[in-house]
């Protein structure tokens, strides 16, 4: 059969996966119309914004939205109009790790997929093709063809696809436009190759064919899963060694070069640092600590588990450097944390580390100064206000100020961390930072940032991440 040309498709989920990712499609297929529905009017406004004050900071987004937006980039509220007019569906919606009930802790919130599902089941009047591409569990499709199959309308077919997003925050849009690969899984049924090559003919429009990579639906399901675990393993592999280069004296950095240097291993995702972060690593693998369980593979289930607790090990390791180093306690006094987003060039902090250290800092009593240049300061609050629940936010900002700059932040202060690494960091006059300090003024790199000669050489007390020399 021929595969259908695809001329609408609709995207349920404005956020950081659906609204970057088919802006791109718009702006690489001008002659299809895309939709993206969210049913939050906030974030939706904040897409149609006269000014281009989007929702999502990503480098080059706004040039992507201003471009496509009113000519076949819409972004409404009408989530059911934009179903019923779509041949295909991208469902992008969130699938946060489950707080409560069977598996929480570990396993991804299908709630918002299912109820997705079944609006789409309940509105739809033709048929379509529905992709998956928020990260699931494997078997996910699975569920939404059961579901759009018992509620679907005589004569509306329903082909399910699973085409997982691998783009980064920050480069997202360079990831979109030049795609290591597309994965894109489908029943291997005659009618389910069809859907697929509908979808592989929209990718084709600016991608090349031979990086659209077509397999089965569960395989399609089990690599994203598997990729992210994989890369978030290279991290703690490098961080776990990073603690050996503390205690030895050897140099993290010198030994990732040696390693990465190894054509079969390869440089990437080799930089020691405060912990991993972002909102798909550890809830990723949890996802498949959960699967693994689930399947009756224990071995296999704490085997992923490990990577998540050397991750939290990290963490945990780099605290307690900094209340050692400061003469073993912190209580009142002045740190300040420089960096709040899980890495730079994003506004995100889901899972920061930054959140982690300073809730350490807190439990200690310090009196903590933060900056980041691009974290709203609402979501900094919310952010500490749940990693510590019983304490009352009036409580928290007793002790936490949240500042503009650099130098605001580390004005009078003690010591001060380096939790994210924005390039603003690397161009810090460190003299005059250093000259408004207490001393001795101490400087803990958790990003492998700064040169730590040139810091001694003003004065500091210099301590990075993976570096055994003594302050
Ligand atoms: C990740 C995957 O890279 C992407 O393919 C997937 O679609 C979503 O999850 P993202 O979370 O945006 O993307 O960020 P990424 O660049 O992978 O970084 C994740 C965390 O690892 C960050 O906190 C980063 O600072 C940290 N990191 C990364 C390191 O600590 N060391 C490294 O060498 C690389
Ligand atoms: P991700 O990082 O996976 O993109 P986000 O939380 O940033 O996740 O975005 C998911 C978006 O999906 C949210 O804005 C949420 O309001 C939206 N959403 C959830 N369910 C639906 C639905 N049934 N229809 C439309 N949008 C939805």
């Amino acid at each position: 059969m021929a595969p259908l040309k695809v001329t609408k498709i609709c995207c349920l989920g404005a956020g950081y996966v659906g609204g970057p990712t088919c802006a791109v499609v718009a702006l690489k297929c001008p002659h299809i119309k895309v939709t993206i529905v969210d049913f939050n009017q906030a974030r939706i406004d904040a897409w149609n914004s006269p000014d281009y004050n989007l929702p999502i900071y990503e480098p080059g987004l706004e040039d992507v939205v201003r471009q496509a937006r009113g000519r076949n980039l819409f972004f409404s509220t009408n989530v059911d109009q934009a179903i019923l007019e779509a041949e295909l569906i991208f469902v992008s919606v969130n699938t946060p790790t489950k707080k409560s009930g069977v598996g929480a802790g570990f396993a991804a919130d299908l709630n918002y997929v299912e109820l997705a599902t079944r609006q789409i089941a309940r509105v739809s009047t033709s048929s379509k093709i529905v992709v998956e591409k928020s990260t699931v569990p494997c078997r996910t499709a699975e569920s939404m063809r059961t579901i759009l199959e018992a509620n679907s309308k005589p004569g509306c077919r329903f082909d399910i696809l699973s085409n997982p997003e691998f783009l980064a925050e920050g480069t997202a849009i360079q990831d979109l436009f030049a795609p290591d690969r597309v994965l894109i899984g489908s029943l291997q049924t005659p009618e389910g190759k069809s859907a697929c090559e509908s979808l592989v003919e929209v990718y084709n429009n600016w991608v090349p064919k031979q990086k659209i990579f077509t397999v089965g639906l569960w395989s399609s399901e089990l690599s994203k899963l598997a990729a992210n675990a994989m890369l978030a393993q290279r991290i703690s592999s490098i961080n776990a060694l990073s603690a050996i280069c503390e205690a030895t004296g050897a140099n993290i950095d010198e030994v990732s070069n040696a390693v990465g240097m190894d054509s079969r291993v390869g440089p990437k995702f080799l930089r020691a640092s405060v912990g991993f972060g972002g909102s798909c690593f550890q809830k990723d693998i949890l996802n498949l600590v959960y699967l693994s369980e689930s399947l009756h593979l224990p071995e296999v289930a704490a085997y992923w588990r490990q990577v998540v607790e050397m991750n939290d090990y990290q963490k945990r390791r780099f605290s307690k450097r900094v209340v050692d180093t400061l003469f073993n306690t912190i209580t009142g006094k002045r740190i300040a944390v420089l960096g709040f987003a899980f890495k730079a060039d994003t506004g995100d902090t889901r899972e920061s580390a930054a959140i982690t250290l300073i809730r350490d800092f807190q439990a200690e009593r310090a009196r903590i100064s933060i900056y980041d240049p691009k974290v709203e300061e609402s979501q900094i609050w919310q952010d500490l206000q749940e990693a510590s629940p019983t304490v009352p936010l009036v409580d928290i900002q007793k002790n936490v100020t949240i500042t503009h700059s650099v130098l605001e932040a580390t004005r009078d202060v003690e010591a001060v961390i380096i939790a994210t690494e924005w390039r603003e960091f690397k161009l810090i006059d460190w003299h005059a930072v250093y000259a408004q300090m207490s001393k001795p003024a101490f400087l803990f790199d958790g990003r492998l940032l700064v040169n730590p000669d040139e810091l001694r050489q003003i004065g500091f007390r210099v301590s990075v991440i993976g570096r055994g020399e003594t302050l």
